[in-house]
């Protein structure tokens, strides 16, 4: 499959390193592609660098690991047709004020980029988890929320979280990613699946 990664920094550097090693065409993208040679290099056959809007055109699913405020201003039109998994997480020190309109960080988005299949993933998961695995160390099997309204979107980051050792767990439609966002129950949690679910279970139980 071919991934455009937007954001090719700790999430996105190491999750396309997995990625390509399972046999994906990567396009890592970077406002200055050429500081990613040793990215691209480190992943090997398959991977090669980009702009942001090259590497969205080259993608049949794109992941986007950027810090919020710059993925709240990505080209709705640029993405339009394209699925979409996002593991931004907003966090005002760093992105600023932000206009969520009331919303969820996962629904202000969805609301942002209206033609384009959205599922919340990977954000509720440690970079260093990501890493450490890319690195052929780390624990594999531990429990990765998404959330999604399109059944095919979500069965292909479905299998993108199963490539990259971790097991997915479906949080049901795109409004439940308000579930794992960061400062929310399931949020930073180093689980199995069986307390995965059981935790999701539980928190939909007092919803
Ligand atoms: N680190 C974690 O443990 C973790 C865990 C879960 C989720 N997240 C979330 O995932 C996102 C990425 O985190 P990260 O730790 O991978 O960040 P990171 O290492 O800083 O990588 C983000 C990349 O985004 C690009 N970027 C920065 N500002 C930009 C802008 N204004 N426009 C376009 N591109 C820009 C930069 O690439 P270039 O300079 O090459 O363009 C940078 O390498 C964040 O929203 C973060 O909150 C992080």
């Amino acid at each position: 499959m071919k991934i455009g990664i937007l954001g090719s920094g700790n999430i996105g550097g190491s999750l396309g390193r997995l990625w390509a090693k399972a046999g994906h065409e990567i396009c890592f993208a970077s406002r200055n592609p050429d500081k990613l040679a040793p990215l691209v290099a480190q992943a090997g056959a398959g991977a090669r660098a980009g702009t942001l809007d090259e590497a969205t055109a080259f993608a049949e699913v794109i992941l986007e690991a950027l810090p919020f405020s710059a993925t709240m201003k990505l080209s709705a039109e640029a993405l339009a047709g394209k699925a979409l998994i996002s593991a931004a997480n907003y966090y005002p020190p760093r992105d600023g004020e932000v206009d969520l309109g009331g919303l969820s960080q996962t629904e202000a988005l969805a609301r942002r980029l209206p033609r384009t299949t959205l599922v919340k993933a990977f954000n509720m998961m440690f970079a260093t988890e990501m890493e450490a695995l890319a690195n052929g160390q780390g624990t594999p099997g531990r429990a990765i929320f998404l959330a999604g309204d399109d059944a095919d979107a979500k069965s292909i980051a479905a299998r993108l979280i199963e490539t990259a050792h971790f097991v997915p767990i479906d949080a049901g439609p795109l409004r439940n990613g308000r579930y794992f966002e960061n400062g929310a129950p399931l949020y930073a949690k180093l689980w199995d699946a069986e307390t995965a679910k059981a935790e999701l279970a539980a928190l939909e139980a007092k919803a």
